[in-house]
């Protein structure tokens, strides 16, 4: 299973923030906001990723994560020239796909749960059809909506609608299978001029392999779209990481435990970073260790 974090977009609901720096570079508390997405695949086990930006963004996302070795991955680099739609990422990406199953994180899309790794691991074994994950959101207007029948399968997926068939919201979590960027490739432009997600989803709801799971109340999924929604995020991350003195999506962290990379590896990691609350965490990990 290979990932893709799609980092493009025009971020203009933050604007100004986002007038000389990308959405998902902006700070959530303690770390950029491609962090959390990164750690998701990471804890899903996926570790060769594409990131997908704008052309003015590329390099800073390239100086901080370079190719993704020092963290036990392969990370490639994209551009998005225009925000033509998120399935435009599997065009983008076909060559790096390579016929592979892929799973699609947008890179301002924050989770956090109990049992989420074990839970997506299982997920990327995908080899067919599709799979989502439904939200239950008090206002699903603003999302792809998904409508389920008494068996919990799905029967429609609308874009954004006026009149919303239930209350669960499609995330910006997707698994795909390996048709996934011929699918791509056969969509049109919708009304607003994008490639919609929702249509390439009903492709698959046409074939009968598109499945969705429920994530419950355990699972926090947080995005970060407007000024109110960029700072709960920060202020729900604090307050989880200074109750548990535990963080939210440290790469390295994840790299370490998962064994993406080796104890010295890991060290070498800590001492690329100047004193730091976040260096010092690093520390404490080590010295969890041998606890
Ligand atoms: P949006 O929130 O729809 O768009 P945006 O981030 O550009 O923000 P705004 O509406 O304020 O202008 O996008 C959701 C995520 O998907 C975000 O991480 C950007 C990404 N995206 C792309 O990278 N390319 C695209 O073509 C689209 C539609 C979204």
């Amino acid at each position: 299973m290979k990932g893709i974090i799609l980092a493009g977009g025009t971020g203009s609901r933050l604007a100004p923030l986002t007038n000389v720096v990308c959405k998902q570079l902006l700070p959530v508390f303690d770390k950029p906001l491609v962090y959390y997405p990164l750690s998701v695949l990471m804890l899903a086990g996926i570790r060769d990723i594409l990131i997908i930006t704008t052309s003015r963004d590329k390099a800073a996302f390239a100086s901080l994560f370079k190719d993704g070795s020092q963290l036990g991955l392969n990370i490639q680099y994209e551009v998005q020239e225009s925000p033509k739609g998120i399935p435009e990422a599997f065009i983008i990406g076909e060559k790096f796909i390579a016929g592979s199953p892929v799973c699609l994180i947008l890179g301002d899309n924050i989770f956090y749960g109990e049992g989420l790794p074990l839970y997506l691991q299982n997920i990327a074994t995908l080899k067919e059809g599709a799979c989502l994950f439904g939200y239950y959101v008090k206002d699903p207007s603003r999302y792809g909506v998904a409508e389920l029948d008494s068996a919990g399968k799905v029967k429609s997926i609308e874009e954004k609608p006026q009149k919303p068939k239930s209350h669960y919201a499609v995330t910006g979590l997707y698994f795909y299978d390996n048709q996934v960027v011929s699918l791509a490739k056969t969509l049109k432009p919708s009304k607003r001029g994008e490639l919609e997600i929702s249509d390439l989803n009903c492709l698959y709801l046409e074939k009968a392999q598109l499945r969705l799971e429920v994530m419950g109340r355990g699972i926090a999924w947080l995005d970060t779209g407007t000024h109110e929604s960029l700072h709960d995020a920060s202020k729900f991350v604090e307050v989880i990481e200074s109750r548990q003195g535990l963080k939210i999506a440290c790469v390295e962290e994840i790299a370490f435990l998962l064994n993406y990379i080796s104890r010295d590896a890991f060290i070498e990691l800590i001492e690329e970073y100047p004193q730091s609350q976040y260096r010092s965490y690093l520390e404490s990990i080590l010295m969890r260790e041998f606890a």
